[in-house]
């Protein structure tokens, strides 16, 4: 049975308290855990998750102060965590093989941890039951999220349910009057398929996790028939007749997504971008539609009150057919509120990189080898590194692909420049971390690497793409 549609209310994931404060820096623990969920009438979901809750509890930062986060693995399996957006140095990365191994999962090597035997750069020295991060949060206010990236594995991990919200707050930001507190909503989107008890069903090679990578069907990416929005199937919200601030999240394995909202008001242009995923645009750029790959977050505000009290409105995927068409429902109030919120003219100052400046031009092409995703004909080897940028300085990363692939870079966002040398759309205005590159297309990207030498990654954000391979190294100096 699958869950019905528009019959539970939109879950927002709980903000985690830290632990303690000092004058520099907040604390949080968190524990990852099986946990169960109630997804499909009549049986139960477990779920892997942060808290053993799946979207995992929501991290605010402010930025500037530092942000800690001791992570715990209760689960079978060994894990990474990394910050996605997170400006962060290589130890905090959730670099792949950086692993917790599972609570008495010992030193490595037996047990859940086989499938890691052997593979170079492990050592017993890399397992512990516990690992630190330190985020610095010397950037500005973005929506981050936080997700699994453990070597081969990160696809059925975050399918099981590790992701969550991380949230970069700044005085800039907060001086704007975008809707806020019960009127800002992040929004998980994420597609699932369920086997018949209920639970995630996840096509991989071998569940045991001794090979990563999924059945040969799945070579293009792991889809599901049913849309969470913060973990419910097909959710509800129910809205004031006001400006609301969706901070939305494509937390899929591999689907891409083009919302829109249905009916759109008259006029259109009901998606009002504010921010991208490295943060505000210099100026608020209205959609009709937004085409949202893996990874990718579009911040936009839609005033509900451009529609008539007491109406629905559906947010719905273009891109989709039959259940994955709809996404979730705003049942607009009737009652007139009052509304101080607004999107101003200009949001913010946005550096321009100039491309001019560049230092060096790299180029990278992303495509399919035989039974596996590679990089410049590379499958993915830890350790090596395609490409040595120097920290403070502007280089051109050029993009080349076969078919789609999401690119992301860790450690520094990026501007795109261009696209088949065409001058880039409006919705890649912005600070990006991650760009959906089209079939068969070129996209040019100027990025600054800067403060944290070491080495970093550059991969695919198909996730299914990435266990298989299509992911490289860089390393700054
Ligand atoms: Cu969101 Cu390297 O990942
Ligand atoms: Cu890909």
């Amino acid at each position: 049975p699958l869950p019905s549609r528009y019959a539970v209310p939109l879950p927002v994931p709980p903000v985690l308290k830290p632990v303690r404060a000092d004058a520099t820096t907040d604390y949080y623990e968190i524990t990852a855990r099986p946990g169960l969920a109630n997804l499909v009438p009549g049986r139960q979901t477990e779920v892997w998750g942060y808290q053993g809750m799946f979207p995992g509890p929501t991290i605010e930062s402010r930025s500037g102060r530092r942000t800690i986060v001791t992570h715990t693995n209760e689960l079978p399996h060994p894990t990474a965590v990394h910050l996605h957006g997170g400006h962060v140095p290589h130890e905090s990365d959730g670099y792949p093989l950086d692993l917790i191994s599972p609570l008495g999962g010992g030193s490595g090597g037996a047990g859940g941890n086989a499938g890691m035997a052997g593979m170079p750069g492990m050592s017993s020295a890399t397992f512990a039951p516990q690992r630190q991060y330190v985020y610095p949060m010397q950037q500005h206010a973005a929506t981050l999220w936080y997700h699994d990236h453990t070597m081969g594995f990160t696809g059925p991990h975050v399918y099981r349910g590790l992701a969550g919200f991380h949230i970069v707050r700044d005085e800039d930001e907060m001086a704007l009057d975008l809707p806020q507190g019960a009127r800002e909503l992040p929004l998980m989107i994420a597609d699932r398929a369920f086997d018949e008890n209920g639970n995630f069903a996840y096509p991989a090679l071998d569940p045991s996790e001794g090979r990563p990578g999924v059945q040969d069907a799945y070579m293009n990416g792991v889809l599901g028939d049913v849309i969470l929005v913060n973990g419910a199937p097909w959710p509800v919200a129910k809205v004031d007749r006001a400006r609301y601030r969706l901070r939305l999240l494509n937390a899929s394995n591999a689907r891409r997504y083009r919302l829109e909202l249905d009916p759109q008001p008259p006029g259109g242009g009901a998606l009002v971008q504010v921010g991208s995923d490295g943060g505000l645009l210099a100026r608020p750029v209205a959609h009709d539609g937004i085409e949202l790959a893996s990874a990718e977050r579009f911040d936009v505000v839609v005033d509900f009150a451009r529609y008539p009290a007491g109406s629905s409105v559906r947010l719905v995927n273009r891109l989709g057919s039959g259940g994955t068409a709809e996404v979730m429902r705003f049942d607009i109030g009737s009652a007139s509120v009052s509304d101080g919120s607004r999107v101003p003219d200009q949001l913010a100052t946005v550096e321009q990189l100039d491309p001019a400046k560049a230092v060096a031009t790299r180029t990278f092409l992303f495509a399919q080898s035989g039974t596996s995703w590679t990089i410049n004909g590379q499958e993915y080897q830890p350790g090596h590194s395609l490409a040595a940028p120097k920290l403070g300085q502007i280089e051109i990363w050029r993009f080349i692909t076969d078919v789609h692939h999401p690119i992301h870079l860790h450690l520094d966002p990026f501007q795109v420049i261009s696209r088949n040398n065409a001058a880039p759309g409006e919705y890649d205005a912005g600070w990006k971390d991650t760009v959906d590159v089209l079939p068969a297309q070129g996209v040019e990207v100027a990025v600054r690497f800067s403060d944290y030498a070491g080495q970093f990654l550059l991969h695919c954000h198909n996730l299914e793409h990435e266990d298989m391979a299509m992911m490289a190294e860089f390393t700054t100096e």
